[in-house]
């Protein structure tokens, strides 16, 4: 009896062999006394043939396959066959002569698209255009109001398993780096970055928040006695940004470690997990790439200094960026954050000169930092803080903290934060800890960014922005 085979693992070797493969169908052609029908398990499909033949395939047969409405869930049992011209189309490069076919789930025949279309790149469309043809083109919206529909587009299943890959290997390199992994609440008492984006709720009669970032509690581990942790999990930020790189919910990864010298060891890890995870997407996932790439076309990521031996990662300060911004004759101020057009730029500068998409940012002005962040020592004004950036846009933010109470009280109420709401914070540290630093990655952009896709909702399985909170 023909054994169930994932459609994955149908190669030329199999030739003759009986197979029995599930999967969606995809597209359906009749043609006459034929059919042909491609079925797609996750980010494979392959061309399912039926010719009527009076001892296997009827009449009958191939007017029910014809019949069958685009995405069933299919039982196809047959015969793998390897054709001489290339087939257009599917990822596997045999045939099967079905024996069998059976309908196990009927889907609708009203589909709001189809997986064809909505797996289209640009440049196909481009094509048609220019040889007259019409291709039916899914907008981003209609995509994600179906989007358990939309998930089953080979780059849609190729994205997701690149960012289980991000995470998994962030977990690897933590944790053998003598990193805990920890959870931290997500129902707090007041907001942990400050600012008013927070989603506000009433916890049994005491006024809440959903946590902005693990920020607070991770560091008030390191006042428990850990000494290096991290976090994934859900971050919820209330912020009106309609924007290609704002979740108003995002996925974050947060690292809080004990520092010996200075901020420079909590760099070291960025730069030292970065680095391993960009060479595992390459070195493990190319097939995964090469699928989103043939929907959404990018370049390779350069994130290594191409000039230095090693795998050194670029480290540049903050006065630095400002002074490559101004030479360029962008105007701009040398003591607030960065808009995200001077960063977009300063990254098209720093590509140009040191030939990579990948550096650390130091040293920001204190004003633009959030209050727990250290002042640097020798270099009044400025604070021993760092963001990271892909290809102009920011993917990190991390930094020393502040780990005496009486200067994070200090800072707090400067910044206009209501200390009572953080009172048990500022306490652990009366009972004192060490010097501390860490940093907090959004994971879908960086996704997006490695990737070079244009916006974080195809980062996202279900995005929620400020306008969408379903599917
Ligand atoms: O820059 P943020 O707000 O920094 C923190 O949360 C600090 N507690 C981190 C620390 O340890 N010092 O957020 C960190 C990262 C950003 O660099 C970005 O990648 C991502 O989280 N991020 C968002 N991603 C999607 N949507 C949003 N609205 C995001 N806001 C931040």
């Amino acid at each position: 009896a023909p054994t169930w085979t994932d459609v994955r693992e149908l190669c030329a070797e199999m030739k003759d062999m009986s197979v029995l493969i599930r999967g969606a169908a995809q597209a359906i052609r009749p043609l006459s006394k034929k059919a042909f029908l491609v079925v797609r398990q996750s980010m494979s499909t392959v061309q399912c043939v039926l010719v009527i033949n009076k001892d296997v395939v009827s009449p009958q047969m191939v007017r029910f396959a014809t019949s069958l409405s685009k995405e069933s869930i299919v039982d196809v049992e047959g015969v793998i066959s390897v054709p001489d011209k290339l087939i257009l189309g599917t990822t596997q490069q045999v045939e099967i002569h079905v024996r069998k076919l059976y309908c196990i789930n009927r889907a609708v025949s009203n589909l709001p698209f189809n997986i064809e279309d909505a797996s289209r790149s640009e440049t196909e469309f481009m094509n048609a255009e220019e040889s007259g043809k019409q291709l039916v083109h899914v907008g981003q919206d209609t995509k994600l109001n179906h989007r358990a529909l939309d998930l089953r587009t080979p780059a849609n299943q190729a994205i997701f398993y690149i960012f289980y890959q991000v995470e998994k290997v962030s977990r690897q390199i933590l944790e053998s780096k003598g990193f805990c992994g920890i959870h931290t609440p997500k129902l707090i008492a007041g907001s942990s970055e400050g600012g008013a984006a927070v989603f506000k709720l009433d916890y049994k009669g005491q006024p809440a928040c959903l946590a902005q970032s693990p920020q607070l509690h991770k560091q008030m581990t390191i006042c428990g006695g850990f000494r290096r942790v991290f976090e994934v999990g859900p971050v919820f930020r209330a912020e009106d940004s309609y924007t290609h790189r704002h979740l108003c919910e995002f996925t974050g990864l947060d690292v809080e470690m004990e520092i010996n010298k200075d901020f420079s060891e909590v760099c070291d890890i960025v730069a030292e997990l970065f680095v391993a995870i960009f060479d595992h997407l390459n070195e493990k996932c190319s097939e995964e790439l090469e699928i989103i790439k043939r929907q959404y076309p990018f370049q390779p990521l350069k994130y290594l200094l191409p000039e230095r031996k090693g795998r050194e990662v670029l480290r540049l300060t903050y006065k630095e960026g400002i002074e490559m911004l101004k030479e360029a004759g962008v105007k701009i101020e040398s003591t607030g954050d960065l808009n995200s057009e001077a960063e977009k730029k300063l990254g098209k500068l720093v590509s140009d000169k040191y030939n990579t998409d990948f550096f650390i940012l130091t040293e920001y002005p204190q004003e633009a930092r959030p209050f727990y962040t250290m002042p640097c020592d020798d270099k009044p004004g400025y604070s021993n803080s760092f963001d990271v950036f892909v290809r102009g846009e920011e993917i990190i933010s991390g930094a020393q903290r502040i780990h005496r109470p009486e200067l994070l009280t200090e800072r707090a109420e400067e910044c206009g934060i209501d200390v009572r709401t953080i009172s048990s914070y500022i306490d652990s540290f009366r009972h004192c800890a060490p010097p501390h630093g860490g940093f907090g990655v959004g994971l879908e952009r960086v996704v997006m960014l490695f990737c070079g896709l244009n916006n974080i909702r195809k980062c996202s399985l279900f995005p929620r922005d400020p306008q969408r909170l379903t599917p």
